[in-house]
Formats: C-alpha cells, structure tokens, sequence
C-alpha cells in the first residue's frame, strides 16, 4: 500500500514511514495504538511499554516535558551484546587472549549512567576510562574492585598520585602516554610513593578512517606519539629500568567510523607496532583500541557517516581476527583486547521528549479573485503564474515563481513597492507553490529544480525544548538523530514540518530528519490540535549531548527520570531528577537570587511609591517573580486563575 494513502493509514505504515524498525534495532516498535513502545526481550518473551504511559507516569510525580528518559534496560542490553560478541569472536577465531571492556566516562558522565554502567558490567569485568581529573575522582568512586582504569589525556601530580594509589587498592589503573614530557614526572611521583606504574603508550595510525570525525585518526592527529617518540619513549623506559611498567599499547582511531574496512585497517597497523615492540622485549599485554564502533542512526547499514556497514558482532571478529593473524606471523601471545567504547554502549539508553507548543503554517492567508490592477507589472505576472499553476509545467512554473518572487522582495527592499503590495506577492507566491505541490504524486520522483518546493511550504512546529542544551550536536556537527511522533501513529501525518526550539536563535531548529527512504528537509508530522498534546520522541540521543549542552538562551537541564522495565509490564521508577530552576542558573552565571529579587522589589516599591502600581500589584508581581526564579527554564502553561491580572 502507499505510504501516503491517508484513508488506508494504519500504524504500520507510520512504522515504515519513520524507519523505526530499522534505526531502533528492535529496541522500538509502533503499537496497534499508534503509539511508540520500548520493546524489552526476557528470554523468548518481549515485554513492550508505550511512551506515553511512561510520560503520564512522569506527570503523576510532577514532571513535565521537556523529558529525559533513560531507559537502564537498554543500557544493559548494549554491555551484554559488547562483552557476549567479543566472547564469541574470540571463541570463534581461535584467539587466546580475552577481552576487556571500558566505558570513557566523558560520553555520558551522568551518574545514573556511570553506577548502572558498574553494576552490570561487574561481571564482565567492565571497567572505566577517564580524561580528567574530576573523572579519575568519578571512576575512583565507581569502579569495582580490581577494576580497569584507563587514564587519557594529560596528567598532572594530583592526577598521577591518586592513579599509584588506585593501583595500591588494587585496581589496575593505566596512565597512558599522550606526549612525551608526561613521562618524567610519572616516574619522579612513582619513586617517591614507592608505588609502581602501569604505563600505557598511545600511538599515532597513520591510517585514515572515514566518517565525521577523519582528523582524529592519521598522522595529524592531536594525540599519540609519533613512530619515532614511541621508539625513544621505550628506549627511556628501559634505561630508567621500568620497562615491565609498560604493558599497554594504546590507539584511538576515531569516533563513529562507518566502514569495517577501515576499522581493520586500523587495527592492522596497531597491532604491527604491538608485534614488533613485544619482539624487541617489551612486556606488552593489553591492546587498547579505543573508541569508534558506531552507531547506526539511519538504520540502512551503509557508509553513510550516521550508520555503519556492520553489526556489533563483526565489529568483534574484525578486531579479533586481524590481532591474531598479524601477530601470529612473529609467534607473538594474543594480549587481552581492550576497547574504550562510548557511543554504541550509551546512546541507546536515552529519549527526549518534548511536546509542541505551535505551528507556523506557510499558507496564503488571502488570494486574490482577480488580477490586481494598478499594481507593480512583476505583481501581475505573479497573478498569471498563479492562475496558470494547475496546468502549467511543474519545473518552469516553480523556477519562474521563485525568480518573480525574488524579484518582488527587490523592489520592496528599494522602497519600491509598498508592504502590501508585498504581502499579495507572497500570497501569490505561496498559492503557485501549493497548486504545484498537489501536482505531484508521492511515487513521483521530485526534479531537482522542485527540490525547494517542500521546504518553502513546509510548517515550522515549535518545540518546548532547547537544541543546545538537550542536542547540540545537531548545531555543532550536524549529527542526525531519529525524531518522530510517540502517538497519534493510527492517523496519517498530513502536514510537512521543521522543528525550531525556543531559543530565539535561528540555529536552534532541526531540518534534516531520518526517514526510511533516506534524509529529509522535512518531518511528516500531524495537525497540531491546540488542546491536545502533540509529543515527539528524539532516539539514540545518549551519547555526548548531556555534557556538551549549553545554557544557550539560559534553558538549563530538563527533568530527567531513569526507568526499569520489568518482565510483568510494569515498571520502576528508579531516579528522577528535576530540571534547573532559573535561580539555578543564575546562580551559575555568578548572579544571586536573593540579591536580584530584592533589588526588583525596590524597584516596584518605587513604583507603588508613584502610583504606577497599586499595593496588590506589588503582591501579585512579587509572588509571580519569585515563583519564576523557582520554576523551571522551560516554556510551562500557567492555568488562568494562576495568571495575573492586569490593570486592578
Ligand atoms: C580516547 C578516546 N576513547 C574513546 C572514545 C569514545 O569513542 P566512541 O564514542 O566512538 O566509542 C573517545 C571519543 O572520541 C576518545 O577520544
């Protein structure tokens, strides 16, 4: 059935239309409902939870959209699918070293997220990386007994000191070398606290992996040392007599690399410097590939920068299979693997959900019956487009009415035609372009000169949420999420949509949408019904937004709650946590609430002093004052006995 045929529409086809089955790996489903479900396998069995039961469960304790949701079933089920891959891999390719898994702290440093990350992982043996000081005192904390730290990034005393003795209470906690000068002051601290090192060398791969992030991979690269440092690096290591310290080799080939091809690449060149160090007599015994397996956004498993053309699984056998071919050409032991894998373990774990609160519809308002006399001549032309557009031919038509429409916003911005002049020509404009769009049939291949058809038509749907506090890098880098509806998924989504936020910043929108038949400039979304609810769920957002967002516009965090699914249905609310007050905020940004509130007050006083305001305006305008300083950032609707009335 087509897609687009809205008397036939069921939640199936809303299903294909959003590509859910493809970009949520059987994580999300749509319901007979028409509504999104969280989809959870206990054994043979799967346990579904619909968005919305979840968002109403969240009003009943007083949140409100916008809504982080995390998700710890999903959390568990990417370090399970991580650790059980690479056991199979290893089982499958005859490799005898084993793997260890490490979470890097700096993708999603929540704490909800790092103590599920230890709780589950226990049993793997699933431990941590850290970049910084404050995340070396978080893993610190967290880690398990024995546990894995993997310490990047540059260190100074304090942050060497702590790592010895981590080591001392017995984790095994690697500081790896990024440049060279780290090294003295390791081996000064390390022999005044009598505390031995374990040394880790980071090295530069000169083969160059595709994706959005090429620079972080190839002789460029801001960290690791290069062939040569490496060489000196050990030789100093072994003149100091410290050379069983070093036991790590360590690479990061990049973020999010979607083609397996360049992953073995990688991992080919890593383990040729691994063979020949472990010749020479270097005590190596782990190999630490770092991050990179990605995260299939799209869902279509290609080369496209937001999928990958592999499955978890082949990641595994990849890296496997290529340590042990290189390494078994010079006899050399398998070391234990590890991978600081970041966004495939965290990104599926979260959902924002936020509701909207308008619609901006580009529509003619008004159209003209008859051709406008005594009007400019390109006004006139733009008439005869628009009573000629049922007939005309669909390329020219549209080209001559954006050049005349061009040519229209001339004259105006030379004073030469008047702003109402102007608003008939933009009516005419919009009517041309709506007379063409119904023109065309949705299996109609759309030419290119009609590629902006839809997006001058397009709605613009305002969102209660912030792009730079909950996505950013939608802003920063262009990273595509998927978004769609959570309800209303049994009725056909007539209306053609981007998403701004409520920043009033032009870059806080959303315009490049995953559909299954590939990127949109446009989301299909449903009529907005001012007093019902309209929710839109933002997936696989778990990775890298939280701490990169910004206070832009002063929106801070939303309400979060972490939640369990169960395998009776239900589920459990196992932490929630309210979003930033605007106090909160300007607290951050070294204002004091206090002070602020009570220099408004003198300010009104003045004004009740003049006689501009009466007493009970002062009441009502102070209590309204100090309930915003309380409330969240977010847009909220006031109930209309809660608003102030003017004028009394
Ligand atoms: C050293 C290091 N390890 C691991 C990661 C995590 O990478 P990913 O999220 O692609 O797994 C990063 C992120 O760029 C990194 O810089």
């Amino acid at each position: 059935m087509s897609l687009q045929n809205r008397h036939l529409w069921s939640p199936a086809d809303a299903a294909a239309l959003y590509g859910i089955n493809q970009w949520g790996a059987g994580n999300f489903a749509v319901s007979d409902k028409g509504e999104v479900n969280i989809v959870i396998p206990f054994g043979e069995m799967d346990v579904s939870v619909a968005l919305p039961d979840i968002v109403q469960a969240a009003r009943d304790r007083e949140h409100s959209l916008p809504l982080l949701l995390r998700i710890e079933n999903l959390l568990d089920a990417r370090i399970q699918l991580l650790n059980e891959s690479f056991a199979r891999a290893i089982r499958e390719t005859g490799y005898s070293g084993h793997y260890e898994g490490v979470y890097p702290v700096k993708v999603n440093q929540q704490s909800a997220v790092i103590s599920e990350i230890s709780r589950y992982g226990k049993p793997y043996g699933h431990g941590l990386e850290a970049g910084s000081k404050a995340e070396l005192l978080l893993c610190l904390a967290s880690l398990n007994e024995g546990g894995l730290l993997i310490c990047n990034g540059y260190k100074d005393q304090e942050f060497i000191d702590l790592g010895l003795w981590a080591n001392k209470l017995g984790h095994r906690c690697f500081f790896v070398i990024e440049s060279p000068t780290e090294l003295p002051l390791i081996l000064e601290r390390s022999s005044s606290l009598g505390i031995q090192p374990l040394i880790g060398l980071r090295i530069k791969i000169s083969a160059q992996v595709g994706g959005l992030w090429t620079e972080t991979s190839g002789d460029r690269s801001s960290f690791g040392l290069t062939t040569a440092q490496l060489v000196a690096t050990v030789d100093s290591l072994r003149e100091a007599g410290m050379l069983s310290s070093l036991q790590l080799l360590h690479c990061h080939l990049g973020s999010q690399i979607p083609v397996l091809e360049d992953i073995r690449a990688g991992v080919r060149e890593a383990s040729r410097f691994f063979a020949d160090l472990a010749a020479e007599g270097v005590p190596l015994q782990y190999l630490d590939l770092g991050g990179g397996l990605a995260v299939d956004y799209i869902g279509n498993q290609s080369n496209h920068s937001h999928s990958c053309d592999y499955q978890t699984f082949d990641y595994c056998h990849c890296v496997a299979e290529t340590i042990k071919t290189t390494l078994d050409r010079k006899s050399i032991p398998h070391p234990t693997i590890i991978t600081e894998s970041g966004r495939a373990t965290v990104a599926h774990t979260s959902i924002l959900l936020f509701n909207i609160l308008d619609v901006m519809h580009y529509q003619p308002l008004d159209l003209p019956d008859r051709r406008p006399d005594r009007c400019h001549a390109l006004i006139q032309k733009q008439y005869d487009l628009y009573r000629a557009a049922d007939n005309t031919d669909l390329s020219s038509g549209y080209v001559s009415a954006v050049r005349t429409r061009d040519r229209i916003r001339e004259l105006f911005r030379a004073g030469d035609i008047t702003v109402r002049e102007r608003a008939v020509a933009e009516n005419l404009f919009l009517g041309i372009a709506q007379a063409l769009r119904q023109r065309l049939t949705p299996e109609q291949e759309v030419p290119v000169t009609l590629a902006g058809l839809n997006s001058s038509l397009a709605d613009i749907y305002y969102g209660n949420f912030s792009v730079f506090q909950s996505l950013p890098d939608s802003w920063a880098i262009g990273q595509m999420f998927p978004i769609m509806p959570i309800h209303r998924l049994d009725q056909y989504p007539e209306r053609q949509a981007s998403i701004s936020d409520l920043t009033c910043d032009c870059d806080g929108k959303l315009d490049r949408f995953i559909l299954s038949h590939g990127e949109s400039r446009t989301l299909p979304l449903h009529t907005f019904l001012p007093q019902e609810d309209y929710i839109l769920g933002v997936f696989l957002m778990g990775a890298y937004q939280e701490t990169l967002g910004d206070l832009h516009n002063l929106f801070g965090d939303t309400d979060v709650i972490s939640l369990r699914i169960n395998e009776d249905g239900s589920f459990d609310i196992t932490r929630e946590q309210s979003g930033d007050t605007v106090a909160e905020i300007l607290t951050m940004l070294e204002y004091n609430p206090t002070s602020f509130y009570d220099s408004f007050r003198g300010r009104i006083e003045g004004a009740v002093k003049k006689g501009v305001i009466t007493v009970a305006d002062r009441q009502q305008l102070l209590s309204r004052f100090k309930n915003c300083l309380n409330n969240q950032t977010y847009f909220k609707n006031i109930s209309a006995t809660d608003s102030l009335k003017g004028g009394q």
